[in-house]
């Protein structure tokens, strides 16, 4: 037997070594080595809280703590694990072995890997947080910045719905809807962070710890706001992680929104938007091919991190109570699909960053009929019901088919004998600036409104 094989955290009760095909399934230390800072953290506090317990004299307590912190500086140098330590936690506890001797022996008192494993993936999870808020607020600034100069520009382009032009836009009213979904995404965010904040560490394996650790404590020291109320709930809880699942979801499915607009818009049938050369990738067939890859993966990446909630919570579904080994695969689920955003989020920004946009093409694509709407609002300014109005103007858009031209290019008399409330000042309501102009009121897309709404998203987005 190797010394790795002897340092185990159980096995007293067991005749036999653990078969390799049960090592080899069970063993999760390929998934969570990278939760060492906050086990070696937690650690370091239950130690001092080992104090208060009588379990460690204050002295020894600084030995284990000190000793965890050169365990620390192993890890960070890249210790590599042996095939026999089963996790992070029982690797963190077989090094701190080697460097304090008989202490280490001690530290696992009152605590379980269960209600260690819990604080540990709740404080990996708090560290994460605010890492995803940078990268999501980094995507919103490169948004806001598109959108400030497109207004100044007062660069125009069609709305789509359904993908089909649908009425008159101000292009930077277009890119700042791509900035609100992602302020809920960090709001949804903060939530989760605030829902992680509960400590499970004093839960024991499921009964609560029989030492009198000073749980509140604790978790004012690890940065919790409050220890967890119940010891069967805390260890069997992974709600924070999906939460966060569910969070980083819904950033994967508006990253995916996002990109398929930009996507669509690079087509050379749109011609809107030019993707720089940076974040661009070519054929290796093809010489002319300049291809929007970030965008796709972008696009593609809710297929990974919705796949992650959705096994987190196949795991959780109908697990009894307390902990259970199924909630090991949880962190597989989370850091894949914190990883994900965490490669495709800094992408996505670059790219964006780089893209440039073709108002001429923008503008162009703005063709008369999409003017219908403006023309029926003309006709409900002179006292027609909208109904009547829009009739009318349905004919005259079919009117305009047939002869094959804009519906703005309809000569004067033909609009005018559509219905007696046309005048002569029919063609100010055909422009689309006159379009953009009624719209003034919030949330819509006239100049006025859009300089008041890229304000407060420049508030928001901070
Ligand atoms: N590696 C385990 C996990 O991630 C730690 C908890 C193990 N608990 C136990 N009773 N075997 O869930």
């Amino acid at each position: 037997m190797t010394e790795g094989e002897r340092h185990q955290l159980w096995g007293g009760r067991f005749g036999a070594a653990p078969a390799d095909a049960l090592r080899a399934l069970n063993n999760s230390i390929g998934t969570d080595l990278r939760l060492w800072p906050h086990d070696i953290r937690l650690s370091q506090a239950w130690a001092r809280g080992l104090v208060a317990a009588g379990v460690y004299s204050a002295v020894e307590a600084d030995t284990v703590i000190a000793g965890l912190a050169r365990v620390a500086a192993r890890l960070a140098a890249g210790v590599a694990p042996l095939p026999s330590d089963e996790d992070v936690h029982t690797l963190i506890d077989r090094l701190l072995h080697e460097e304090v001797g008989e202490p280490a022996s001690r530290l696992h008192t009152g605590r379980s890997r269960n209600d260690q494993v819990a604080t540990g993936a709740r404080l990996w999870v708090l560290a994460a947080l605010p890492r995803l808020d940078s990268a999501l607020r980094g995507l919103q600034r490169a948004l806001l910045t598109h959108a400030r100069t497109l207004l100044d520009a007062g660069t125009v382009m069609p709305a789509y719905t359904h993908l089909q032009r649908a009425q008159p836009i101000l292009a930077a009213h277009w890119m700042l809807a791509h900035v609100w979904p992602l302020a809920r995404d960090r709001e949804r965010l903060r939530q989760a962070g605030t829902r992680t904040a509960v400590m499970p560490l004093g839960s024991g394996a499921i009964a609560g710890s029989a030492f009198r650790i000073p749980r509140d404590e604790l978790a004012a020291e690890l940065g919790f706001s409050r220890p967890s109320a119940n010891s069967i709930d805390a260890t069997g809880d992974r709600d924070f992680i999906a939460d966060v699942l569910y969070a980083a979801g819904m950033v994967a499915v508006h990253g995916s929104r996002l990109a398929e607009d930009l996507i669509v818009f690079g087509t050379s049938e749109f011609g809107f938007v030019r993707f720089g050369d940076a974040f661009s990738t070519g054929s290796s067939m093809m010489p002319q091919k300049r291809n929007p890859d970030v965008f796709e993966i972008a696009r593609g990446a809710p297929g990974r991190v919705v796949a992650d909630l959705q096994a987190l919570l196949m795991s959780l579904k109908g697990l009894p109570s307390g902990y259970n080994k199924d909630l090991q695969d949880d962190k597989r689920a989370l850091f894949d699909a914190v990883d994900t955003l965490e490669l495709v989020l800094p992408a996505m920004t670059g790219a964006l960053a780089e893209c440039r946009f073709d108002a001429e093409r923008m503008r162009r694509a703005v063709s008369g009929g999409l003017l219908a709407t403006d023309l029926a609002d003309y006709l409900v300014d002179r006292g027609v019901p909208f109904r009547d109005a829009h009739a009318v103007v349905g004919r005259l858009v079919r009117e305009a088919e047939q002869r094959g031209v804009e519906l703005d290019a309809l000569p004067l008399p033909v609009i005018r004998d559509a219905h007696p409330s046309f005048g002569d000042d029919v063609a100010v309501a055909f422009t689309i600036e006159a379009s953009l102009a009624r719209r003034t009121v919030s949330g819509s897309t006239g100049p006025a409104a859009v300089r008041k709404q890229l304000a407060e998203a420049e508030l928001t987005v901070g």
